[in-house]
Parts: structure tokens; C-alpha cells; sequence
């Protein structure tokens, strides 16, 4: 489908603000922010298809904004290093288009966006021949000092759910964005940033190492852990240490924290969609016990799963979870966030719909996953 895949870069570049901002979803007034984990994937998804001064103006705009909120960065690194709460102190996981707090409450503290965001920085470098602006060397030091410090304290996770735990999603995306940055600091790699190689390896590996140990039951992945500081939780105890959740399937596609054969991911892979998350439909599911929106099919994480499958060669399993993508599309070529089939909890939909309105359309972050997984089916054959 040659349009949606036009469409969808059009529809992102319509959404991006002057500010560089891309507003997760236009339509939805609780989605008029622009968070650095939908903004990296999108940023990303433009540098594929060739639009990088979109994905670079999203930079300039994370990097301007990290640099407007420095001052509660440094508190925090300062509280994390004496131990102490940070009652308020962190930067959020979305901002105004001007980078501004919005006015609502919202459960902010999160550390996954800055690690995906690094992330996509480094990969913005691989995709264009322009040198990185040097300004953003000190907004990088200054993410890598406040990862390196945060990383261990229970935070959100990326469906902004379960401050009490820490999240092999969550680390893994930190994980990735401090090798992105090892990588962009060495030789060519074009960002001459103050960061100390070795201790990004050290703690690179640290949490690699505290994934493995504590993160995997049954040789599979689990949703969620018990933060360092605290003894393992009896699984029995606490349902989350044990159950999955679809987006696990990033710790390999693509923060590598685990390569995607390995037989870990392998196996999570397998659980959360034999078993698990993928039960009926051909769309896929965030985790069991979702009730937002009645816990429908997911079209970034139906797209995600198809970029993972192709990272494995399950080639004709890719193309299907495409041909689903494409369908959801609406006359308008709108990717919805989600859509109420097969859902989970079907009893729970009409309470956020009466909340919220409709389910949130077009979904910048669908779009870009779209994008992202026709690029990946269009390098078949040029490895
Ligand atoms: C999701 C987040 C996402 C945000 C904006 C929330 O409902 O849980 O993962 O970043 O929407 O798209």
C-alpha cells in the first residue's frame, strides 16, 4: 500500500510544531504533548524514509528542552546520589511543544524516552552525513549523568503504569542509549561529549547483568522487577515480576540488550504471542490485564512484532502483520492507537470513551512503527 506509506509521513510532518515538537496525536487533547519515547521512534522512522531535517528539528527541540528543565536534572543527580527522594525533582516523560510542564497532572517520571532518545540520536547520526550541532554534546553529558544516577529507582514504565517497580523495558532502553552514546563518542561517530567510556560500559553492563539475573523466570522475560534495593519478590506475591507484556520484544528490536535469536527472546516472543498477548486476532495485545480502552490491539506493537520477525527472517510472518497494520488504516489513512478488537476487557471500553472520547487517531507513533516496518521488509534481499 503505496499511500499509507506516503501518508504517514505526511500525517507525521502535519503534526510536527514549529518548535520541532511532534504532538503524539493531534485529536486527542491528553495526547497534545510530545513525549521523548513516541518522538525518538518518530525521529527515527523519518531518518529511515529520508526526512531528516524532521527528525533533526525533533532533536534540536529534545535537546533545547532537557536544556530548559538542566536545573532539576542536576537536583535530581544530586538526590539520587545521597540517596535521597526527589519529591519533584525529574524530567518528565512529555512536555509541551514550547517544552513547557503541562497543566495536568500525569505520571511523568520516566526513564525509558531519555535512554530511546539517545538512542535515536546516535542512529540520526548513522543516517545523515551532517554533523551533529556540538551544543547537544552537553545535553547528551548532562542525560548520561542523570541515566547513570536514576537508572536503578523504580519509575513509570512505558505505558506509564507501576511506579513501584523497575522494568526490563525501561532498562533496556536506558541500556541502549548509553552504548548509542559510546558509540557516537568514539572517532567519526560525530558527538565530542565529556562522557567517561568506561563507566557507560560499566553501568552499560550492570544492567544487563541485573536484566539477566532477576529479569528472566521460566527462560523468558518478565514484565516487571523488584527495584536493586530491595530483596526479589516471591513471584507468587507479586503478579507483575511474573507476567509479560509485549513490549519486552524491544529488548532486542531495537535496544540489543539481548540479541534477537537469542533463545531468551526466542522464548518471550513465543509466550507473549502463542501464549499470551496474541491469543485471537492477528493484532497484538500490551499485556493480559489491560482495561484502558478495554484492552484492544495495539498497532505500533502489531508493527513492532513484525520488525522483530523480520530481524529473525520469519519473513512471511512479517508480511502479515503488515497486511494487518494497513487494515486498520482508516479513508483518511489514520493508524489509530489502538482498536477495540478482541478486547480484553470489554466491559471497560465505553468508561474511557465516555472519559476521553474516542480512542486516539491518527497515532503519530503508529505511523512511524508503520514506516519503520516497511523499511525493514524493504531491506530484504540488501543484507
Ligand atoms: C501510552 C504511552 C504513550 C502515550 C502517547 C499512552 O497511552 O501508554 O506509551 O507514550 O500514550 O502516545
Amino acid at each position: 500500500m503505496a499511500d499509507l506509506f506516503q501518508h504517514s509521513i505526511h500525517i507525521i510532518l502535519a503534526a510536527q510544531a514549529p518548535s520541532g515538537a511532534y504532538v503524539a496525536c493531534p485529536n486527542f487533547p491528553f495526547y497534545r504533548y510530545s513525549w521523548f519515547r513516541d518522538g525518538a521512534f518518530i525521529a527515527y522512522a523519518m531518518d529511515l524514509v529520508g526526512e531528516h531535517a524532521s527528525a533533526r528539528r525533533f532533536h534540536d527541540w529534545a535537546a533545547r528542552t532537557i536544556l530548559q528543565h538542566a536545573d532539576t536534572a542536576e537536583r535530581a543527580i544530586g538526590k539520587a546520589g545521597r540517596g535521597m527522594p526527589l519529591g519533584e525533582d525529574y524530567l518528565h516523560t512529555r512536555y509541551t511543544a514550547d517544552g513547557n510542564v503541562g497543566p495536568e497532572g500525569w505520571p511523568d517520571f520516566q526513564l525509558d524516552g531519555l535512554g530511546t532518545w539517545l538512542w535515536a540520536l546516535a542512529e540520526h547520526a548513522r543516517h545523515t552525513s551532517e554533523p551533529l550541532p556540538p551544543e547537544w554534546a552537553i545535553v547528551v553529558d548532562l542525560v548520561v549523568r542523570y541515566l547513570v544516577a536514576l537508572w536503578s529507582i523504580p519509575c513509570y514504565d512505558l505505558w506509564e503504569e507501576h511506579p513501584q517497580h523497575v522494568h526490563p523495558y525501561t532498562l533496556a532502553a536506558i541500556y541502549a542509549g548509553l552504548q548509542a552514546v559510546a558509540w557516537m563518542a568514539t572517532a567519526d561517530h560525530r558527538l565530542a561529549t565529556a562522557v567517561d567510556g568506561q563507566l557507560l560500559t560499566k553501568v552499560a553492563d550492570e544492567i544487563k547483568r541485573f536484566v539477566l539475573t532477576n529479569g528472566v523466570r521460566d527462560g523468558h522475560l518478565v514484565k516487571s522487577l523488584a527495584p536493586p534495593s530491595i530483596p526479589a519478590v516471591d513471584p507468587l506475591s507479586d503478579p507483575l515480576t511474573s507476567s509479560v507484556d509485549a513490549s519486552l520484544i524491544a529488548i532486542a528490536t531495537p535496544y540489543r540488550l539481548f540479541l534477537p535469536d537469542d533463545p531468551i527472546m526466542l522464548a518471550t516472543v513465543a509466550d507473549i504471542i502463542e501464549a499470551d498477548l496474541h491469543c485471537v486476532g492477528d493484532g497484538v495485545h500490551r499485556y493480559r490485564a489491560d482495561t484502558y480502552y478495554g484492552g484492544g490491539e495495539w498497532v505500533l506493537l502489531t508493527a513492532w512484532l513484525g520488525w522483530y520477525y523480520r530481524e529473525i527472517g520469519e519473513e512471511a510472518r512479517t508480511r502479515e502483520l503488515l497486511h494487518w497494520v494497513e487494515a486498520q488504516a482508516d479513508v483518511n489513512s489514520y493508524l489509530p492507537e489502538q482498536v477495540p478488537t478482541h478486547l480484553l476487557a470489554p466491559d471497560r471500553y465505553a468508561e474511557w470513551e465516555a472519559r476521553w472520547g474516542p480512542v486516539a487517531k491518527p497515532l503519530l507513533w503508529s505511523h512511524a512503527m508503520y514506516l519503520i516496518l516497511r523499511r525493514a521488509l524493504e531491506s530484504i534481499g540488501r543484507r
